[in-house]
């Protein structure tokens, strides 16, 4: 097949694009530089059948060892997709910033603790982007979403309005597609106090999380009220291995990739943990971890 466009390569392996280090390879990979070149990508793949996928910062992403048919979309070259734009004037009560997908969450934190944009430290040590954050809802960044603008897989802009879309724990209802930016509203807080807001939830998280080893960040949901990985760590399962895929010495509900780990390695041990915490609390944990390729 030929593309109109010389973004789109012939196989590029995913492991390169995902914080676990795992995956293979996208059978058709692009990085459009804007969204012109996105929905003429799109419109071919639709016209020609082509299964079309998105990896983000791939920080929640779990790729096949035997890789993604068809064509999978990074953003990340496209200005548009990396812009983040203060709409709002500074003697507005509320900060309204639009936010391509591709801009990482840490960069927003950033700019928002120096401008103090209030709430924005509950992203802080957030890994990946923003289109991605916004699609899982992490950290409840849901509550900062004025709208948000999805390109569909028939290559068509919409908009969607917060109250279009549903925002639960680790969960945002949206029409299938590619968001490709947000506007977002944070109310006005002191500058100093919100960087320093900032360093407390980083100190934390460096002190608590996997932060050294190649990991797709926590692997299971919290079950209402619970801690997954309160319940995987009673269950005296830190440190089991599997292949090169562990769970993590220092919370347990991270797995980490010690060098040369599959995703099947990774699987095997979540099947494990789901196994092993069903027994000794009758619970079962459900996967955060996204799952792309062709294993499934
Ligand atoms: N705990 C253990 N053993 C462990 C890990 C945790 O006993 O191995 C206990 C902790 O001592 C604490 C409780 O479990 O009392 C909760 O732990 P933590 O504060 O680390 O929070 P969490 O519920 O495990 C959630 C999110 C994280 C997020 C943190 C901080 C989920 C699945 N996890 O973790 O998100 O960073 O709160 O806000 O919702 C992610 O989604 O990838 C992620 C890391």
């Amino acid at each position: 097949m030929t593309w109109p466009h010389n973004c789109v390569q012939p196989t590029e392996l995913l492991a390169n694009h995902t914080s676990f280090r795992i995956g293979g390879a996208a059978e058709w990979y692009a990085e459009p530089q804007g969204l012109d070149e996105l929905l003429v990508l799109l419109r071919e793949a639709q016209r020609h059948g082509v299964p079309v996928s998105v990896v983000g910062g791939g920080t929640n992403l779990l790729v096949a060892d035997r890789g993604v048919r068809g064509l999978v979309i990074s953003l990340r070259r496209g200005r548009a997709f990396r812009m983040v734009e203060v709409l709002s004037h500074e003697d507005e009560p509320q900060a309204q910033i639009r936010c391509g997908s591709a801009v990482y969450t840490q960069q927003l934190v950033t700019l928002g603790g120096c401008h103090g944009w209030g709430g924005v430290d509950a992203l802080a040590g957030l890994p990946g982007q923003i289109g991605g954050a916004i699609v899982m809802n992490a950290q409840q960044i849901g509550q900062f979403v004025e709208r948000i603008r999805l390109v569909s897989l028939a290559g068509a802009v919409h908009e969607f309005t917060r109250d279009q879309l549903q925002f639960a724990y680790r969960y945002t209802r949206m029409e299938p597609g590619i968001l490709i930016d947000a506007i977002l509203r944070f109310e006005r807080a002191d500058p100093q106090a919100t960087l320093a807001r900032i360093q407390r939830v980083l100190h934390r998280r460096n002190a608590t999380q996997e932060v050294t080893l190649p990991s797709a960040g926590c692997a299971f949901k919290n079950p209402p009220g619970i801690s997954a990985g309160r319940l995987i760590d009673q269950a005296g399962l830190k440190g089991t291995r599997i292949g090169d895929a562990r769970i993590s010495l220092r919370h347990a509900n991270f797995i980490v990739n010690l060098g040369r780990a599959t995703c099947d390695d990774v699987l095997s041990l979540m099947d494990y943990v789901q196994r092993r915490v069903s027994r000794s609390v009758g619970i079962l944990l459900e996967p955060e971890v996204r799952l792309l390729g062709e294993r499934w």
